[in-house]
């Protein structure tokens, strides 16, 4: 039997798309005894435990997995709960809404944080614009106050190590649920004040937003707001660091799309198929299922490694090129429950924000373009990537002549 390199070990966080190969090859389901999980790679897999409705895939792992940080959210809803509770929220980020509140907001804060290296010509984007852009956009969205942007950025990265925490450390553990008591302390008042005295923001609609007669609760926006600030600040963070050392690595791409920025859209669909931000989610098993690789029992927790599914070769030519021409994955799905790659899941859980990290990217990818017309990689500067849970380039240092 090959050599499958283990998902804890420093070899796999190196390099795990070669350990993703041979899984899908000669172990594509197995059980991983320190995680506790069965481990799924391939696409076929991957997508049907995406895809099922949940007569077999739950998400009932989340009550472990995610309530410690977050409180209940609509991650660990199923049926019709899920549904009702998706619809409160899923209208701001899509549509009408979307161009209305979002767009402003978004634009602004792209050209917020441009100006402050636009004339110094050279940067780590990184740093200076991937773990600020998106979770200052959603802040700005909510009516929050910018300049706490630290504990914004600490807690998100302290409730994502504590979901990446796959050897269960006690201390990573720690820290997560101490974040959800100091988010819990930060928020409370704010949505209490909101409700009283309601603006136009984010946090003033989820306060009025009702659904068959039903509200949500201080402690269920609290939740959500928790959930907003991760799911949407770590993932389109290393989206749009991933997006630049992809084209960074490939000029002649990079060049296409500095030319032509309806290219963007597609920059960032092969960036999400190729450098999933979200490497792996879990799933629960309400019956035995038999997949291409085995039999899961039921009752049992499977880690679906995206990361490893969106370069399977029976389903991607040429999987392991970064392509942004490539046939076999669809632009324009790419933002939808009918995507072909699984950086968004597929299904109920569909990511809800798809739409608001599209118009993230396309907007904040085209200003910095525009910015920095002849960006490269800064001399001698290699991009090493981490996170094994979340993954993403550690630094993207760039150098530039400034624009007039
Ligand atoms: C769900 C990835 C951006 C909010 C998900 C899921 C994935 C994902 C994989 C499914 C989780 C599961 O099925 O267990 C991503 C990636 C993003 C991104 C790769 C950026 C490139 C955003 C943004 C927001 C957001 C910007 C903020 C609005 C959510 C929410 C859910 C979700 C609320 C839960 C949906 C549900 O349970 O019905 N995302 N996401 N995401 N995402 Fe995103």
């Amino acid at each position: 039997a090959q050599h499958v390199p283990d998902i804890l070990s420093p070899e796999f966080a190196r390099d795990p798309y070669a350990a993703y190969k041979v899984m899908r090859e000669s172990a594509p389901l197995f059980w991983h005894e320190a995680m506790q999980s069965y481990v799924i790679s391939r696409y076929e897999d991957v997508e049907r435990a995406f895809k099922d409705k949940e007569s077999v895939f739950t998400t009932d792992n989340y009550d472990w997995q995610i309530e410690p940080v977050h409180g209940r959210t609509i991650l660990q809803l199923s049926g019709r709960e899920h549904a009702v509770r998706r619809a409160l929220v899923a209208p701001a980020f899509r549509g009408k809404d979307l161009q209305e509140m979002f767009l402003p907001v978004i634009e602004r804060n792209a050209r917020e944080l441009i100006d402050t290296f636009r004339d110094r010509g050279a940067v780590d984007l990184v740093d200076a614009f991937a773990t600020r852009f998106p979770v200052n956009v959603i802040a700005d969205m909510l009516g929050l106050d910018k300049g706490d942007h630290a504990k914004f950025h600490h807690w998100y990265t302290t409730v994502i190590a504590f979901l990446g925490n796959l050897a269960g450390d006690p201390q990573v553990a720690a820290a997560g649920e101490r974040t959800r008591v100091e988010f819990a302390e930060y928020m409370i008042p704010i949505i209490q004040e909101r409700r009283k005295a309601p603006g136009d923001d984010l946090l003033s609609t989820l306060c009025e937003a009702e659904v068959d007669g039903v509200r949500m609760s201080d402690e269920d926006i609290k939740a959500f707001c928790s959930l907003l600030l991760a799911a949407g600040g770590e993932t389109t963070d290393k989206a749009i660091a991933a997006l630049f050392a992809n084209l960074l690595a490939h000029p002649e791409q990079l060049a296409a799309v500095q030319r032509d920025r309806t290219l963007i859209d597609r920059a960032f669909a092969e960036t999400l198929r190729f450098t999933p931000p979200v490497h792996m989610i879990m799933r629960q098993t309400a019956a035995e299922v038999t997949l291409s690789g085995g039999t899961v029992p039921a009752g049992a927790t499977v880690t679906c490694l995206i990361g490893s599914a969106n370069r399977d070769e029976s389903r991607y030519a040429d999987a392991d090129s970064f392509n942004i021409f490539r046939e076999d994955l669809n632009a324009t799905n790419a933002f939808s429950a009918a995507a072909d790659h699984l950086a968004f899941a597929l299904g109920r859980h569909f990511c809800v924000g798809a739409l608001l990290a599209r118009a993230e990217v396309q907007t904040g990818v085209n200003q910095l373009l525009g910015a920095m017309p002849d960006l490269r990689l800064a001399d001698g500067a290699g991009i090493t990537e981490r996170g094994v849970f979340t993954r993403g380039p550690q630094a993207v240092p760039v150098v530039f002549t400034p624009v007039g």
